[in-house]
């Protein structure tokens, strides 16, 4: 499949994946695509990050990549690495059928057949159906040697495997990194990207998307639904809502076959849009009941 060729494209063939992707969204997709720049996400958790990588390779039909990151994160588990019992036992073989040579066999260790590739490398070979979507994900949860590192990669689209040399796409995959703002990410390795932040969607967005992501709702309830968790985002709480838990939380509704939001429904339920218990604590009781209202009325509006 071809790159979009407008801003347009991009929202049609992303909406086609079930993603509602804004305009501003759309417009550094599309950007990016455009310049074969890498793409940096940030927002807060469940805003939909992740899935944007998820939706452009399916869209695009190119092969998704992973590197999840964490800390400790190195280049071995992030490019490739040597498959050491493999190796061993091919130098057992070749010691018990008498001393092969021994430039052919190390040779023959450090070949292909030994070697474990990782995300990264996988990222630079080619591909039949084009270059892949590289996601790199959660950034910030590395550590700066490893951004260091990073940087060289996406810059020349290469890496470099001491035992093979390096080894440089045919092609730039498409790069999506992304990053919950736990630590900054260093300028460096930002001024290579285009940047967003992805905000939570608005009310007609987020109706939108759970309407693409759970559409057994009704509208009745789904517009509740969404009154509610966009009410419950402008409370003082440690960890707010995201778009996933506003359709966790449609899911569980109906598996109960709830219709009407109710106060004691709510507070039954509060567990799938809330995940910390001093947060429940808080808005458990008269606070939901309030939050209610207030959402009644706008989902009526
Ligand atoms: N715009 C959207 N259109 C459709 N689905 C969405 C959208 N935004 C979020 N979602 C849904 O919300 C869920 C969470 O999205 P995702 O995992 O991408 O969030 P995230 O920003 O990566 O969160 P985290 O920071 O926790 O990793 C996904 O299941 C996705 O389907
Ligand atoms: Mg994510």
């Amino acid at each position: 499949m071809q790159s979009p060729e407008s801003i347009d494209d991009v929202q049609q063939l992303l909406g086609q994946t079930g993603y509602v992707c804004g305009r501003s969204l759309a417009t550094v997709v599309f950007l990016s695509l455009r310049l074969g720049r890498p793409l940096f996400l940030e927002g807060e958790a469940g805003v939909g990050k992740t899935e944007i990588a998820r939706a452009l390779s399916a869209a695009l039909g190119r092969t998704l990549i992973r590197l999840q990151c964490y800390e400790g994160l190195d280049a071995a588990s992030a490019v490739c690495d040597w498959n050491f019992a493999a190796q061993m036992i091919a130098i057992r073989t070749a010691e018990a059928s008498g001393g092969a040579d021994r430039d052919a066999l190390q040779k023959e260790l450090f070949g292909p057949d030994f070697l474990i590739e990782r995300p990264l490398l996988k990222a630079m070979r080619p591909d039949d159906a084009g270059p892949p979507v590289l996601l790199i994900d959660e950034l910030d949860r590395t550590d700066e040697p490893f951004e260091a590192f990073l940087l060289e990669a996406l810059s020349d689209f290469q890496v470099t495997v001491p035992e093979i040399g390096t080894i440089k796409a045919p092609e730039p995959p498409i790069v999506i990194l992304t990053s919950n703002r736990t630590r900054e990410v260093h300028d460096a390795l930002k001024r290579r990207c285009l940047y967003h932040w992805v905000d939570y969607p608005t009310f007609d967005r987020e109706i939108e998307i759970l309407q693409s992501r759970a559409p057994e709702a009704a509208e009745t309830l789904s517009r509740q639904i969404v009154a509610f968790v966009q009410a419950l985002r402008t409370e003082d709480l440690f960890k707010k809502p995201g778009v996933a838990e506003t359709i966790d939380w449609a899911k569980c509704l109906l598996a109960l076959d709830v219709v009407d939001l109710s106060p004691e429904v709510i507070s039954d339920t509060l567990g799938a849009i809330l995940k910390y218990q001093d947060d429940i604590a808080k808005i458990q009781g008269s606070e939901a009941a309030r939050l209610l209202q207030e959402a009644r009325q706008t989902a009526v509006a």
